[in-house]
C-alpha cells in the first residue's frame, strides 16, 4: 500500500502530552498517515514528530486562526481534536472546540475523536466551579450536533500534574508532595503522554463501536498517599504527603496561583467536584482503555520509566 493510500488523520495540538502520544501511535501502527499542527515547525517536538514520519502543518489552536484551520483539514479523514490548557476568566476554549469541528466538517473530515471532559455545571447543579470540564463538554455537545461521525476520549487526572504544574517541595531529607486531593481520595489517575495514543488508534482503526461513545482514559485509580509511597518505594527518598485540598494548601505550596483568583477557584471546585460526585460519570465504562492498552502505565510504572526524583519538568517544545 502507497503511503498516500493511507487515511490521513490531522491531530490538532500535536505536540502537546496527548498529541505527542496520538501522533507517535498512529504513525507506529503503519495504518495512518498523520497531518500535525503547531505554531513552531521547528521546536524540537516537531522535529520529532516530522522524523517520526508526520507532515507538519503551522497554525495556532487559537479561534482567531479559524480561517486556516479548513486548509489544515483538507483531504483528511480523521481528525483528533483537543484544547490547550487555558485559565479562568478566558471563555477562549469553547469557542475554539467548536470552530475546530465545524472547520474539520466543512473540509470534509468524516471522523471526529475530541478530547473532552464530563459536565461539571450539570452534574453538580451548578455548585462546582470547573469551567474546563465543563466547557469541553459544551464542545461535545456542539459536535453532536454537526453531520460527522464522532467519539469522545476524556483523560483522567494526568501523572504529569505532579511533575509540571504542582511539584514538590523539598525539606531537610524530605520530599513534601502537595497534592489538590485529599491524602486518602483515590481518583482516577493517566500518564497522556503514553495512554492517549493507544485509545485513539484503536477508536480510528475500529470506528463502528465507538461511535457517540464517550470513552474513559485511565491507568489507575490511586489516591495521593498511596503515590507518595510509591515515590519512596522507587526513588528510595523519604516523601510526605501535604494537602493542597483547601484555599490555605494550595496557596502555601503554589502562592503563584494567588495571582488569579479565579484559577484557585476552579483548581478546588475541580478537585470538590471530584470527590463529591466522581471525576467520571458512573455509567462510564472504566475498563475499556486498560483492556484495549493492557500495558498503559501505574503511576509506580510511570515512575520507573520516567526516572522522575521530584524535580519540576517541562513537557513543552
Ligand atoms: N492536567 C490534567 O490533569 C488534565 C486532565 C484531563 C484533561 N486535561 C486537558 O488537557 C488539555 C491539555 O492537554 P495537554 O496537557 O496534552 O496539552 P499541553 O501539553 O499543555 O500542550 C498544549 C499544546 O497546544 C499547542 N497550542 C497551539 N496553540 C496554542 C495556544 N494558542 N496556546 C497554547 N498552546 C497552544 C501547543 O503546541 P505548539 O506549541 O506546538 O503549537 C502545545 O503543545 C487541556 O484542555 C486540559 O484541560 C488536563
Amino acid at each position: 500500500m502507497s503511503d498516500t493510500s493511507k487515511p490521513l488523520i490531522v491531530v490538532a495540538g500535536a505536540t502537546s502530552k496527548q498529541g505527542r502520544s496520538v501522533t507517535t501511535s498512529l504513525l507506529g501502527s503503519g495504518k495512518f498517515r498523520v497531518r500535525a499542527l503547531t505554531r513552531d515547525t521547528a521546536s524540537a517536538q516537531a522535529r520529532h514528530l516530522a522524523a517520526l514520519g508526520a507532515e507538519i502543518s503551522t497554525g495556532a489552536l487559537t479561534p482567531d486562526h479559524w480561517r486556516g484551520f479548513e486548509d489544515a483539514f483538507r483531504s483528511a479523514q480523521g481528525a483528533f481534536l483537543m484544547t490547550p490548557p487555558v485559565a479562568p476568566p478566558s471563555t477562549e476554549e469553547f469557542i475554539l472546540g467548536c470552530r475546530l469541528a465545524e472547520a474539520a466538517v466543512e473540509a470534509g473530515v468524516e471522523h471526529l475523536v475530541f478530547s473532552t471532559l464530563e459536565n461539571v455545571e450539570q452534574r453538580t447543579g451548578g455548585t462546582k466551579y470547573a469551567p474546563h470540564f465543563t466547557d469541553k463538554a459544551r464542545v461535545a455537545d456542539h459536535i453532536r450536533t454537526l453531520p460527522v461521525a464522532h467519539t469522545f476520549v476524556m483523560l483522567s487526572f494526568f501523572y504529569t500534574n505532579a511533575l509540571e504544574y504542582y511539584p514538590p517541595r523539598i525539606e531537610g531529607d524530605t520530599t513534601l508532595m502537595p497534592f489538590y486531593l485529599p491524602e486518602d481520595f483515590r481518583a482516577p489517575f493517566v500518564d497522556p503522554t503514553t495512554a492517549t495514543g493507544p485509545a485513539v488508534l484503536e477508536v480510528f482503526s475500529n470506528p463502528d463501536p465507538y461511535l457517540g461513545a464517550s470513552l474513559p482514559i485511565i491507568g489507575e485509580f490511586i489516591s495521593p498517599g498511596e503515590m507518595v509511597d510509591a515515590f519512596s518505594r522507587v526513588t528510595g527518598l523519604k516523601a510526605e504527603y501535604r494537602s493542597a485540598y483547601s484555599r490555605d494548601g494550595l496557596l502555601t505550596y503554589f502562592p503563584e496561583l494567588g495571582e488569579n483568583s479565579l484559577l484557585v477557584d476552579e483548581v478546588l471546585g475541580m478537585a470538590e467536584y471530584a470527590v463529591q460526585f466522581g471525576y467520571f460519570g458512573n455509567d462510564r465504562d472504566m475498563r475499556w482503555s486498560r483492556t484495549i492498552d493492557p500495558e498503559t502505565l501505574s503511576w509506580e510504572r510511570f515512575l520507573s520509566v520516567t526516572k522522575w526524583r521530584g524535580g519540576r519538568v517541562s513537557f513543552a517544545g
